[in-house]
């Protein structure tokens, strides 16, 4: 007989994870490399890499980030590589499925993501994914942790941040905010800041994100970061400790005016109860700090309290998953 299996994806630039109704969960990155030339196709023996093992061999592949913006990107390569991503997931989270059997798919995209990236997502899926809703990922991280009512769900990932302002009902328009502030360009501040500082030092994305997971933080005070570096291959110690929280501030600043903004903008009525609901979210919520700056910068606004998930990588996933059991038959996209 045949089953449905219903599945939970959070799609995001950085990492793709998935939970299913049997109870698996699986976690890769967003990537998929493509042998450099003759050499390298020969020694890997395979037409891509995908996830962690794209990142293991990069030197010898072309990587492509299919989802760079936070959007699926129109070109051809970057969809290709999203089924690539999507399909190999699902194959390895649900090894029980057999041909007839159906998936059902919630997929959690960033809250402002275009009708055409949807369009794009339901075409490159419709060979392997049975029927499919598409929602908006902070959405997802409330449904997760069920925060319908008076709620501020910020989810800091790699391309975006993503806001969205519950309050009993499907948000709308004007409770969603989108920035392109996020992981990828506090990588950058961070990169321009170290090398502003210490101009020979060598540094790759991976170091500077490293460091930036390991010791990133926006309080007042920490600890001295003292990290070891290289020039022309010699070690060193190099002092970070305010090149880091400077570069940290650059984007909790705009995400906290966003949500001043989201805020400040709400039924007053009802501003209270919001202030004091904030959800944070995503890779960057584990961010040492975050919290409270958030809090600090509700101060004018009479106070908040902000709060961080358990479970940054699963919590979109797991939302969606949920979603996808309670959805009613209307909601879904037929392909
Ligand atoms: N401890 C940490 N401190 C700061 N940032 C972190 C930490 N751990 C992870 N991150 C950052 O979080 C980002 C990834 O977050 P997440 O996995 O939520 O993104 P995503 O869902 O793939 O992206 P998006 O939501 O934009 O599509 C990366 O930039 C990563 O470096
Ligand atoms: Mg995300």
């Amino acid at each position: 007989m045949a089953t449905v299996f219903y599945v939970g994806i959070d799609l995001g630039t950085s990492r793709t994870s998935v939970a299913t109704s049997t109870g698996r969960r699986l976690s890769t990155l967003t990537c998929v490399g493509y042998p450099k030339d003759i050499i390298s196709r020969k020694r890997l023996n395979q037409p891509y890499l995908l996830g962690e093992d794209a990142l293991e061999n990069r030197l010898a592949l072309n990587m492509i980030r299919p989802l760079a913006e936070g959007v699926v990107c129109e070109d051809e390569k970057a969809l290709e590589a999203t089924g690539l991503i999507l399909r190999h997931i699902l194959r390895e989270s649900l090894p029980e499925k057999t041909e007839e059997d159906q998936i059902y798919a919630a997929i959690g995209v960033p809250a402002q993501a275009s009708i055409n990236s949807k369009r794009a997502i339901i075409d490159i899926t419709e060979d392997f994914v049975d029927k499919i809703l598409i929602v908006s990922e902070p959405f997802a991280v409330a449904y997760s942790i069920d925060c319908f009512d008076e709620t501020l769900i910020v989810d800091i990932g790699g391309g975006t941040t993503d806001l969205c302002r519950m309050h009993g009902s499907i948000p709308e328009e004007e409770d969603q905010l989108t920035l392109k502030v996020a992981g990828n360009f506090l990588d950058e501040q961070l990169c321009r800041a170290i090398l502003e500082k210490y101009p020979h030092v060598q540094l790759s994305p991976q170091i500077v994100r490293r460091i930036k997971e390991k010791y990133g933080y926006v309080s007042d005070v920490s600890e001295p970061v003292i990290v070891t570096l290289r020039e022309q291959g010699i070690p060193s110690e190099y002092d970070l400790t305010d090149i880091l929280r400077e570069s940290c501030l650059k984007l909790t600043n705009p995400i906290c005016s966003a949500i001043q903004k989201l805020v400040g903008t709400f039924d007053p009525d009802f501003q209270e109860k919001l202030r004091n609901h904030i959800i944070i979210a995503g890779g960057g919520s584990r961010l040492k700090g975050i919290d409270r700056a958030v809090e600090k910068s509700l101060k004018p606004y009479g106070g908040g309290n902000a709060a961080t998930v358990q479970d940054a990588e699963f919590c979109g996933a797991i939302g969606a998953l949920k979603m996808s059991m309670e959805m009613p038959e209307e909601y879904w996209e037929k392909i």
